[in-house]
């Protein structure tokens, strides 16, 4: 590999996490090649050479996008959607009646599709989430995706991937050759520019994170190190849902499969504990009761949660409900 590929690889791990294998060089090619026609660079040294110069502030940003795999559609794997909305909902809607308050982040959110689903749902359950603030952050490293998530504006081709007619015809208008997500909709999701690597203590604490299909570019310490993160980041009885490809097992001490919702990769930091059965008295002749434990009892070990909560910086106009 030559010296020139290894320094833009170097600088794709730095600044995006983007881990690129040694035969990748024709996905660089192919993703740069009309970047550089359009800005007039001949070559990858040349690239190099403007991006260190700082002279085209964009041109940074412009490299990262173009390597971005922005791949996404409507109720993308559609079980995830479904767990969303028939088990992780219902037990947040338990465990939060008081506050009234569910946050969820979407952190890869790509082009919206995933985090318009999401609301679409939320939409859908409205009857019993009067009178509840629901909050959904949107980010992704890409300003170019970001731009079209917070336009909401899909092409005929975008609408077709996963999205039921009864959803298009209810949350869509057309306008010319695309459809555009009605106002009311993106006006309940904030989007934001956010890179996974940078520290996001400051967005407070979760209690649903959708991180789907991010983390398998990265190489295996970067992944450890978000997840701890995430981890952190997750109410103690949150949920968070990884892509299908993605899981937590031997990446992180502090989240863990669950155990009902492990096949469509939802984790959660606590273990669930399971409530000890009373104990088993056994009559062994004329000996004394014997008290059993039953195994499960013991294998139930409380996580500290780690973060302090830290209140929201989403805005009131974000909220859904309430
Ligand atoms: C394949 S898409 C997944 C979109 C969506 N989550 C889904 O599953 O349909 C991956 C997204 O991750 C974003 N991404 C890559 N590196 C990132 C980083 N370091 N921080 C935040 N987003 C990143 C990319 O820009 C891209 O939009």
């Amino acid at each position: 590999m030559s010296s020139d590929l290894q320094e833009l690889k170097q600088f794709l791990r730095e600044t995006s996490g983007l881990t690129l294998d040694a035969n990748k060089a024709y996905l660089i090619e192919s993703r740069l090649s009309p970047l550089m026609r359009r800005a007039g660079i001949a070559n990858l040294s040349e690239l190099l050479k403007s991006i260190k110069s700082g002279k085209d502030a964009s041109l940074k940003q412009n490299v990262i996008d173009a390597m971005m795999t922005n791949e996404t559609f409507f109720f993308r794997d559609r079980a995830p959607f479904d767990n969303f909305r028939n088990a992780i909902l219902p037990k947040l809607m338990e465990a939060r009646q008081e506050e009234r308050r569910i946050r969820i982040w979407c952190a890869a959110a790509s082009t919206g599709q995933e985090p318009y689903s999401l609301a679409m749902i939320l939409d859908e359950e409205m009857k019993k989430l009067a009178g509840w603030n629901i909050e959904i952050l949107a980010t992704d490293l890409s300003s170019t995706a970001i731009a079209t998530a917070r336009a909401g504006r899909y092409t005929q081709f975008e609408v077709q991937r996963g999205l039921p007619i009864t959803h298009l015809l209810r949350y869509f208008r057309n306008e010319a050759d695309s459809w555009r997500i009605n106002e009311y909709l993106r006006a309940r999701i904030q989007f934001e520019e956010f890179n996974l690597l940078s520290d996001f203590r400051d967005f407070g604490q979760f209690d649903i994170i959708f991180c789907r299909n991010v983390l398998i570019y990265f190489d295996v310490e970067t992944k450890k190190d978000i997840l701890h993160r995430l981890g952190g980041a997750l109410a103690k009885d949150g949920f968070l849902t990884m892509g299908s490809a993605e899981t937590v097992v031997g990446l992180s001490e502090k989240l863990m499969p669950h155990p009902s919702l492990r096949l469509t990769s939802v984790h959660r930091p606590e273990p669930i504990v399971q409530t000890p059965k009373p104990p088993i008295s056994l009559t062994v002749q004329s000996r004394p009761l014997i008290p059993v434990l039953p195994r499960e009892a013991s294998s139930a070990i409380p996580i500290e949660n780690p973060v302090t909560v830290v209140s929201s910086m989403v805005p009131k106009s974000c909220r859904l409900f309430g």
